[in-house]
């Protein structure tokens, strides 16, 4: 089964990431991955982190000649500000003299609950590693998820859909509403709406405070007969929200009308079926797409259509009221350099975990352990799925 693991602190050595259950014989275009890095690190309204750090990966284990043999793979990102923290930071050294434990948790981030499940003193050590800084290594197994799924032409892809509560809303193909936020600095694509997010998280910085939004994610391509119902972990939209809801600050996931559909009738939720002859590979479609490509946790072959919904970013400048839990007396949370606004980075993160869902539904569905074996099977699918049910 395809996996991945991350490692690192957001001021250590860097982010490791393991991916394992590649199968061999993919090229991997190394331009790509480290073009998902930098859309990563772009979108206005991130920090000065971003700015310090120039993501670039380095691969260290299971690709030989731009071509992945089958054995886990091992990618280094340098965190550049390490420099910056190698006392504070060091795996092996000694606690640095004069060095104070942080002791003041900020509201809406991991420091309290991590410091109590680990009983820490210093909140340095939950800091790090619950840092969003660990999603670099999401970007880097997404990539290589996305240049798999490539392979069966499927393509993901996403834009920010609001931010601080203000939504782009031209009514255009999903596709033209990618294409479009390519460029944009908060990866929307609606211009009006743009410049209007912009100043909103102008606003918030210069207030002290931080906003959040929604961001969606297509992928494309897809075949039906990815993921199932028969067990919980089958369940492709499961797996999906559970992969979303992993990225830190995302607090909803809908998949295709989602809440909306709670409050419509059945007949204005349900997609009609046609039937095309001309349609290939599967002649069967759906008149709409209310259902966000999955039905009983199962790919209908339209397009899969997630909306996640991020809170704003925790660490504010303005001052939220917390405990010292140290002289456990009430005073003021601590500011660290932070983000006013994620959504446009977040965005990448989603459209990673989307990618890295469906390579292993894909992989699930298909088998094999180089890319010639896998892609024979797949021929064999399109096929069936042409002359189903014969
Ligand atoms: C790409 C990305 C960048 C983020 N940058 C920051 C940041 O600079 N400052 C901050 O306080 N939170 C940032 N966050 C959000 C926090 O990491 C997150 O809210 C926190 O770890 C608590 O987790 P939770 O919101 O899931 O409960 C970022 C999230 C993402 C996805």
């Amino acid at each position: 089964m395809l996996d991945f693991q991350t490692a690192g602190e957001s001021h250590g050595k860097g982010i490791v990431t393991v991916v394992s259950g590649f199968p061999s014989q993919l090229e991997i275009d190394p331009g790509f991955i480290q073009e998902q890095l930098s859309r990563r690190q772009g979108g206005f309204g991130s920090g000065p982190r971003m700015q310090m750090e120039k993501d670039e990966v380095e691969i260290l284990s299971g690709i030989r000649w731009k071509k992945t043999i089958g054995a886990p793979i091992v990618t280094f990102v340098r965190n550049k500000d390490f420099s910056n923290w190698e006392k504070i930071m060091d795996p092996l050294g000694d606690r640095p003299f004069g060095y104070q434990d942080i002791t003041i948790p900020r509201p809406g981030h991991a420091d309290l609950s991590g410091a109590v499940k680990y009983h820490f003193r210093d909140l340095r050590n939950v800091i790090e590693r619950a840092s969003a800084r660990e999603t670099v290594g999401r970007c880097v197994a997404g990539s290589l998820a996305r240049l798999f799924l490539r392979s069966f032409g499927i393509q993901v892809g996403g834009f920010v859909e609001s931010i601080a509560g203000i939504i782009s809303q031209i009514d255009v193909p999903f596709q033209e509403k990618i294409k479009a936020s390519l460029p944009s600095p908060i990866y929307t694509f609606d211009l009006e709406k743009e410049r209007e997010m912009i100043q909103a998280i102008e606003k918030a910085k210069r207030e002290g405070d931080s906003v959040g939004g929604t961001f969606i994610v297509v992928a494309s391509g897809v075949v039906p007969g990815l993921g199932g119902y028969c067990q919980t972990r089958d369940r492709i939209d499961a797996r999906l929200a559970a992969a979303l809801m992993s990225i830190p600050s995302v607090k909803g996931v809908e998949i295709g009308d989602g809440f909306l559909s709670s409050r419509l009738l059945g007949s204005q939720v349900h997609d009609e079926m046609g039937y095309c002859a001309a349609k290939k590979p599967f002649s069967i479609f759906r008149k709409t797409n209310h259902s966000g490509g999955i039905e009983g946790g199962t790919s209908t072959g339209e397009p899969i259509w997630v909306r996640c919904a991020m809170k704003p970013i925790p660490t504010l400048r303005k001052e939220l009221v917390s405990v010292d839990i140290k002289t456990r007396e009430e005073v003021s949370a601590r500011y660290e350099r932070s983000d006013v606004c994620a959504v446009p980075r977040g965005l990448v993160v989603g459209e990673s975990m989307v990618a890295w869902v469906l390579a292993q539904t894909v992989q699930e569905k298909l088998g094999g352990d180089s890319m010639d074996e896998i892609l024979d099977r797949f021929q064999a699918y399109l096929l069936y799925l042409e002359r189903f049910p014969d």
